[in-house]
């Protein structure tokens, strides 16, 4: 038979995903991506924003029809959504033909659940937290063979007043070291050239009784694994970058000269209200030191507009802030409500066309800002990691230098999966443009 797994969100689901497909491949489970020819269908779900979720429920609606032509397809939701009890408590009244609902911390036991539904149990609903123990040795089956997810902790405790993720994943956790330098080992012997470190706030990673800190274990990694071409992390949470991530980042040369520093905000009063635990000027000094020390270095973040109560001149602080930083990408999204979380209930929440208006609008500065520090590549040698080949007009293959900058230039599917040396000779929209040297 045939399993489809369906994954929403980001990279800690495609890499939980990687397990669920493990699992599925040893219960002895063929893969497919389409879902019309699937028997075992399980969508690993998002809920960091609304919109989010609303694909997720159109997505889950369409196995209704299937499932009249085949009811012994069966059908799961598990991840993120899955976990908040009003999801599954919908789920329950209202999708009959969902059989199964998985919060974010039982996927593990995914062949247990699929062997009782087969068995004839009734629909199975099961949203067990567990208390701070991390499941090791689960099957993974990996969707790339160069470039690899590797999570190094679970859940979060920052209770940003904004995000639902600490209520749906859970008390942050951290594996031990040794569990991860052999995950990165058995990547590195299998060909990968790139693994990235994953984690909601890899800077606050406290592994083997809270003994090993992030930076030692970048060492570590670094170190214990000379075979491996990149390492890279994410997410950094800024409250708790330290002097030592940022000398580890200068001295060690295979981890990427790039940090994905979400700053959510340029005001230092809406980081009040979100929780963050920093201000905008230690949140600019930060960046001078990295810049300092690491002067290769290129910075991407994430920010949030129309928090509730965010004034004008509030959002002015904001487009200032990136025109200073000069972030290389800004993933930008607009405050959605998260029913459970503190901001949900703040007042001053900010009307849609204002979100709207803001959004675009920071957009275009941050356009603008890129477009500028594009230009000093030119002329530049770097090296890329190829992950893949577009051949819209002629083929052009691209991928990413060590600091993210994403590059475009002629060459063909042959170079996938190989680091190739190139000369930047322009750039085009957010990437820069190059050819082989
Ligand atoms: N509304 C809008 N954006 C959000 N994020 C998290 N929660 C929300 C929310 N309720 C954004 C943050 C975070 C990114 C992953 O998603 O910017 O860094
Ligand atoms: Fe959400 Fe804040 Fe935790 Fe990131 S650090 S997952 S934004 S609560």
């Amino acid at each position: 038979p045939l399993a489809c797994v369906v994954t929403f969100g980001c990279q800690q689901n495609v890499s939980d995903s990687e397990r669920l497909k493990g699992e599925l491949s040893e219960m002895g489970y063929g893969l497919t991506d389409d879902i019309n020819e699937a028997q075992f269908i399980i969508f690993n779900t998002c809920a960091v924003r609304e919109h989010a979720e609303d694909r997720v429920y159109g997505n889950v609606g369409v196995t209704k029809a299937l499932k009249k032509q085949n009811p012994n397809i069966i059908v799961a939701v598990c991840g993120c959504m899955a976990q908040r009890q009003s999801v599954a408590d919908k789920i329950k009244r209202s999708y009959p033909y969902v059989d199964m609902v998985l919060g974010t911390q039982v996927q593990h036991r995914l062949p247990e659940f699929i062997y009782k539904r087969l068995s004839g149990s009734g629909r199975i609903f099961e949203l067990e937290l567990l208390n701070g123990e991390i499941p090791e040795n689960v099957p993974i089956k990996r969707d790339g063979t160069f470039k690899g997810w590797l999570p190094i902790m679970y859940g979060c405790d920052n209770f940003c007043t904004y995000c639902i993720v600490p209520y749906v994943r859970g008390r942050e956790r951290s594996r031990n070291s040794a569990d991860i330098v052999n995950e990165v080992k058995g990547l590195a012997l299998a060909g990968f050239k790139e693994v990235t470190l994953l984690g909601q706030n890899v800077n606050s990673y406290k592994g083997d009784g809270e003994t090993t800190d992030f930076p030692a274990l970048l060492r570590m990694v670094h170190d214990q694994v000379p075979e491996l071409k990149r390492i890279r992390f994410m997410t950094s949470h800024p409250k708790d970058l330290s002097s030592g991530l940022i000398d580890a980042m200068a001295e060690l040369p295979r981890v990427c000269k790039h940090i994905h520093l979400p700053v959510q905000s340029g005001s230092s009063r809406i980081l009040k209200l979100m929780n963050r635990c920093y201000t905008r000027e230690k949140y600019i000094e930060e960046v001078q030191q990295l810049r300092a020390k690491v002067p290769e270095i290129e910075l991407t973040t994430d920010i949030i507009v129309g928090f509730p109560g965010e004034t004008e001149a509030d959002f002015k602080e904001t487009l200032s802030l990136v025109e200073q930083v000069g972030y290389s990408a800004a993933y930008t999204f607009m405050y959605s409500p998260r029913k459970g979380t503190a901001a949900a209930t703040m007042p001053d929440q900010i009307p849609d066309e204002v979100k709207h208006d803001r959004l675009e609008r920071l957009n275009e500065v941050q356009s603008k800002v890129l477009r500028n520090g594009n230009m000093k590549y030119i002329g530049t040698y770097g090296e890329v990691l190829v992950e893949g080949c577009d051949h819209r007009s002629e083929p052009m293959a691209y991928g990413k230098l060590s600091n993210f900058k994403m590059v475009y230039f002629p060459g063909d599917d042959s170079l996938v999966g190989s680091m190739r040396n190139v000369k930047i000779t322009g750039s085009q929209n957010n990437s820069l443009i190059g050819e082989l040297v």
